[in-house]
């Protein structure tokens, strides 16, 4: 904030100290003095001309101001307009921008410069382009035709205007509406000493080709022409010729056709044409003066031009028609009146083509109804004035001023002060004053001056300016902003600035004095019928839709409304407008009386500052606060500011906005809250408030708004994506399953057909030629088997197990299946031979079964054994009990009883014994004893060796450790050697669960006491068959045994 440091003097005057006018006009003659123009009361924008270009306008300092905030940089026009703008555009608030000013203060440069600056901060674009050029180029037409040099301003605005600049919601300008007010159309005939006709004239006459200028019938210099002030044909620094070009390209570039553009000239130049209309006495036969035309050519001319006859507009100029009920009553007019008439035409052309001009240009920039628009409406109009000599044109002038002053008042002095008092907030009265009673005193709708100027005009009889004063003079007697010579002698008073024909209105900005004189005529505006007629009859189509009053179809008796009513009622729907709209005003000031740069007249700026009521307006300022708003709508703008109302707010919009503020440690006297409103008392609180929003939280918050963007972006596209995917995979999954079963159908189509094919040709074989063989054969195949099954079930061979027959296959074929039917028939004969064994002839055949394993092919009297039955018993022990006392204590069944010999090993020579088998053991005694005399335990039997001759010998081999082993082992000879050694094998094997060694061999030793003797079996020529053998000992050792 640079709102006190390195500037001149104060930048805001609220902030002067001390506080009146000598320190105030000091302050801005100091910062004049300093080219620092601009100065600020709150958001209230001085701006004091500085007659000279200043370097601080253009698209850099519109960059600055755009980017910054009002109390940022330093005062300057680009900061109100910016403000104003973004109002606009952010909040949707219709702004008003008023200028206000004396003339030559600086308010249509201004206004001119507030539009560049909208223009190039608003939205971009063909269409917006075209429309902004639109806008600006509206201004140097309007100048050519409604600007002028006057003797205060080279480059007087003769006309008030208000511009509503329309924008879209974005802030781009859709176009616009022109309203214009009061053209001092007066100066088309007359202007005063030092001053010059509207600008269109000279640039007109200076700038047109040469082609141009003949067709409008002109002469190039402005002597030639009465209406142009002779004395003053230039004005320094403004070239008409080059300015002419720019005004014809302007209406180009707005839109007016080439046409339209002609007969806009050729209007201009008739006014021109018709000043040099010279009249003359002449007088009527009856003596009457009357009058007529000087010089035919100039009329002549006129009458081409307009396309009339010229005797036809001579009359209309020279006479006048009166209608009475009866009849109409032509009279002549004498030079004077006539010179009026021509005067009174030349006005109302130049008046209404002005008008024409500004309607055309608002057909050109208007905006379609249906469109939602904000607006920006721009004010540009006459300050206050006081002249020597005041007219009705100050009249109206200073009343519109009385009125802007009033809205000035209502929206800020006044509805400030009722605001607090409505809100509740502690606040010091400032005394303002209020001019409503002067607006009324001018407005009022039956006792106001205009209500009487208008009732004056219309009232029959003798009226006159002066019955005018006499009635004003009757009715405001009292009246305190009222004064005339009349109200003065009542009460005394010797005034001799005071005329006779005036009156004095004490004004908010001083008092005026204002003479009558021409108050009724200008009023009345009156143009006779004649001459609108016979403009109406032109053939130049633009002059004639000028007049359409002329029309006698559209005639009408009734008066058009006075000057006055008019522009009453203009003040009236432009007051409605402002009070729409929030106003931003710029107080122009024009620092000296002769356009110089750097003069600066106190006592002038001092007079212009009374009238804009500016340290009114710091005192007021001061008193208040800057800024005010509802609760409801500052907690939406700044409740992002703290965490507590961001994002949601559940509590009151006070207890909101206390909290943001409260966060935000403003100092409380900033502060004060109202019934509904927060006030702020500087605006630098404010623009704190709008800084931190914009640069801090707003671009947070845009990023949160870009960020959760981005994110819903990428879901929706994810999503989108996977539905895509899920739909392009079922399909495709779809696909695959429709062709993977087309295949599996068509395959199995396939397989049905070949397995029907198959079944069908299998079916259908038998019925082949070719397959006959294979039925033939198979037929005779089956016969044949049957026949050789049935043949074998006759042909059966015994069923006696050793009957090893089968009868042959008859074929080959047969072959195999006749020896499984053999072995079949085999097993089965086997299985019936021993289903009928008893279980003794089974114990048997075990017997003779173990003897076969133990001595088939080993022993050579095996094979005779076979055929003859075990019996056991050969001794006849059962009938005998004399032997069977021979068991002892043996238990269990005598397996084998029968005689032996026992070979001596001591000598060879053998002795009988008795043996006796049983379950468990080996018994030998005696032939002729009774009594056992070897008992052996079979436990005790170690083996036994044979000879594999047809002999009887063996050796039974005893354990060492066995009492009877200790005597040696047995050599003995049995007739039943095969059946004795199998049933002691199988008697050790029950009786040890051993197997019993069984040795076949010729040569073994027997242990004999201690020593064992070598036996050696030899093969005599018995062979053994007589069962007889011989031992004989060759050593002690040996023992050779011969069987
Ligand atoms: N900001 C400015 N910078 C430079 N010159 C300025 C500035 N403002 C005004 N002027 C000069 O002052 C002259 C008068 O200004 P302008 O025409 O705006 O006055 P005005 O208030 O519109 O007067 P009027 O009421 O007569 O129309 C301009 O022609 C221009 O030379
Ligand atoms: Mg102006």
């Amino acid at each position: 904030m640079t709102l006190l440091e390195g500037s001149v003097g104060v930048e805001d005057l609220v902030l002067l100290e001390p506080l009146e006018q000598g320190s105030l006009l000091k302050n801005l003659q100091q910062r004049y003095e300093h080219k620092e123009i601009y100065t600020y009361i709150g958001n209230v924008l001085i701006s004091v001309n500085p007659y000279q270009q200043l370097p601080i306008y253009g698209p850099e300092f519109i960059a600055k101001y755009r980017d910054y905030t009002f109390y940022e940089l330093q005062p300057h026009i680009y900061a109100l307009a910016n403000v104003a703008y973004q109002s606009l555009r952010d909040r949707d608030r219709d702004q008003c921008i008023l200028i206000t000013g004396e003339s030559g203060a600086g308010k249509t440069e201004a206004s001119k410069l507030v539009m560049s600056y909208v223009a190039a901060v608003c939205g971009k674009g063909e269409q917006v382009n075209s429309v902004k050029e639109q806008l600006l180029q509206s201004n140097p037409v309007l100048e050519a035709f409604g600007n002028a040099k006057t003797i205060r301003n080279n480059n007087s605005s003769r006309f008030g205007k208000y511009m509503d600049i329309e924008f879209d919601f974005k802030g781009s300008p859709l176009g616009g509406v022109i309203t214009n007010y009061l053209l001092e159309k007066s100066r088309v005939v007359k202007q005063l000493e030092g001053e010059r006709n509207f600008h269109i004239f000279y640039q007109l006459l200076a700038g047109a080709e040469a082609d141009l200028l003949k067709a409008l019938k002109l002469e190039r210099e402005t002597r030639c022409y009465v209406y142009l002030n002779r004395k003053v044909s230039r004005v320094d620094g403004m070239d008409d010729a080059s300015n002419f070009k720019a005004v014809q390209s302007a209406m180009a570039v707005i839109g007016f056709s080439e046409e339209e553009i002609q007969q806009v000239l050729e209007v201009t130049a008739l006014v021109l044409k018709l000043g040099n209309v010279e009249l003359a006495d002449e007088f009527q036969a009856n003596g009457v003066s009357a009058s007529g035309i000087r010089d035919g050519r100039g009329i002549q001319e006129i009458g081409e031009m307009m396309g009339l006859n010229s005797e036809e507009l001579e009359k209309a100029l020279c006479s006048r028609t009166m209608k009475t009920a009866k009849e109409n009553v032509v009279t002549a007019l004498n030079v004077v009146q006539a010179q009026y008439a021509r005067d009174a035409l030349a006005k109302n052309i130049y008046s209404r083509l002005f008008n024409w001009i500004v309607n055309r240009i608002n057909e050109s920039i208007k905006v379609g109804t249906g469109e939602k628009k904000k607006v920006m409406g721009v004010l540009d109009i006459y300050g206050f004035e006081i002249l020597e000599d005041n007219s009705f044109e100050q009249f109206v002038i200073n009343y519109c001023n009385e009125k802007l002053q009033q809205v000035f008042i209502e929206m800020t002095l006044k509805e400030e002060q009722e605001e607090y008092e409505r809100e509740g907030i502690p606040w010091t009265k400032v005394d303002y004053s209020d001019n409503g009673v002067i607006c009324n005193l001018i407005e009022h709708n039956q006792r106001g001056i205009l209500a009487m100027l208008d009732e004056e005009c219309l009232r029959p009889g003798v009226v006159s300016d002066t019955t005018f004063l006499a009635k004003l003079n009757h009715l405001f007697s009292k009246h305190t902003h009222y004064e005339s010579k009349v109200t003065q002698n009542a009460q005394r008073q010797y005034d001799h600035t005071m005329g006779l024909s005036s009156f004095r209105i004490c004004h908010y900005a001083g008092k005026v004095t204002y003479n009558v004189n021409g108050f009724i005529d200008k009023n009345n505006d009156l143009l006779f019928r004649d001459l609108s007629q016979v403009m109406w009859k032109a053939r130049h189509p633009l002059l004639q839709s000028l007049f359409p009053e002329g029309d006698p179809k559209q005639a009408s008796l009734k008066r058009p409304p006075t000057a006055g009513a008019q522009f009453k009622s203009s003040v009236a729907i432009l007051m409605k407008n402002l009070y729409s709209k929030n106003p931003n005003y710029i107080r122009c000031i024009k620092p000296n009386e002769h356009q110089q740069r750097g003069q600066f007249s106190s006592e002038l700026v001092a007079i212009q500052t009374r009238y804009l009521g500016l340290l009114e307006n710091v005192r007021v300022r001061r008193a208040g606060y800057a800024y005010r708003q509802g609760y409801r709508p500052f907690l939406e703008r700044y409740r992002l500011l703290s965490r507590s109302t961001w994002p949601r707010w559940n509590g009151g919009d006070r207890e909101g906005v206390e909290k943001v503020v409260g966060e935000l440690s403003l100092s409380s006297e900033e502060l004060a809250f109202g019934k509904t409103k927060i006030f702020i008392r500087s605006p630098k609180t404010l623009f704190h408030l709008e800084e931190r929003r914009r640069r801090l939280r707003l671009q947070q918050l845009a990023t949160l708004i870009q960020k959760t963007y981005r994110g819903w972006r990428c879901r929706t596209h994810y999503r989108l994506m996977r539905k895509s995917q899920i739909l392009i995979s079922a399909w495709f999954r779809g696909n695959m399953q429709k062709k993977r079963y087309g295949k599996i159908k068509a395959s199995s189509l396939l397989i049905q057909a070949f397995v029907r094919g198959w079944k069908a040709r299998k079916d259908y074989r038998k019925y082949f030629r070719s397959g006959a063989a294979l039925t033939l054969a198979n037929f005779i195949y089956k016969s044949i088997t049957r026949k050789f099954l049935l043949g074998l079930k006759d042909n059966l061979p015994s069923t006696n197990i050793l009957d090893k027959t089968w009868p042959a296959a008859p074929y080959k074929c047969f072959h195999t299946a006749n020896q499984e039917l053999w072995q079949l028939f085999y097993r089965w004969k086997c299985k019936k031979f021993r289903d009928r064994l008893s279980l003794k002839q089974v114990e048997n055949l075990r017997e003779k079964l173990c003897a076969s394993e133990l001595f088939k092919d080993k022993k050579a009297s095996y094979p005779q054994s076979v055929p003859i039955p075990f019996r056991g018993d050969y001794i006849g022990l059962q009938g005998n009990p004399k032997l069977q006392k021979l068991k002892g204590g043996a238990e269990g069944p005598v397996l084998v009883a029968e005689t032996v010999k026992k070979v001596n090993r001591g000598n060879g020579k053998t002795s009988s014994r008795i043996l006796l088998l049983t379950k468990e053991h080996v018994i030998l005694t005696d032939t002729k004893k009774s009594q056992a005399k070897t008992v052996i335990g079979l436990d005790s039997v170690a083996g036994v060796s044979v000879t594999s001759f047809k002999d009887g010998l063996f050796s039974l081999h005893l354990n060492e450790i066995s009492s009877v082993g200790s005597k040696g082992d047995f050599l003995l000879v049995s007739e039943h050697v095969i059946e004795l050694l199998t049933k002691m094998y199988r008697a050790v094997l029950d009786a040890t669960q051993k197997q019993l060694p069984v040795t076949v061999t010729e040569d073994f030793s027997v242990r004999f006491k201690e020593s064992s003797v070598a036996v050696k079996v030899t093969q005599g020529p018995e062979r053994g068959r007589n069962g007889k053998l011989s031992c004989k000992k060759t050593g002690s050792r040996c023992l050779d045994v011969t069987v």
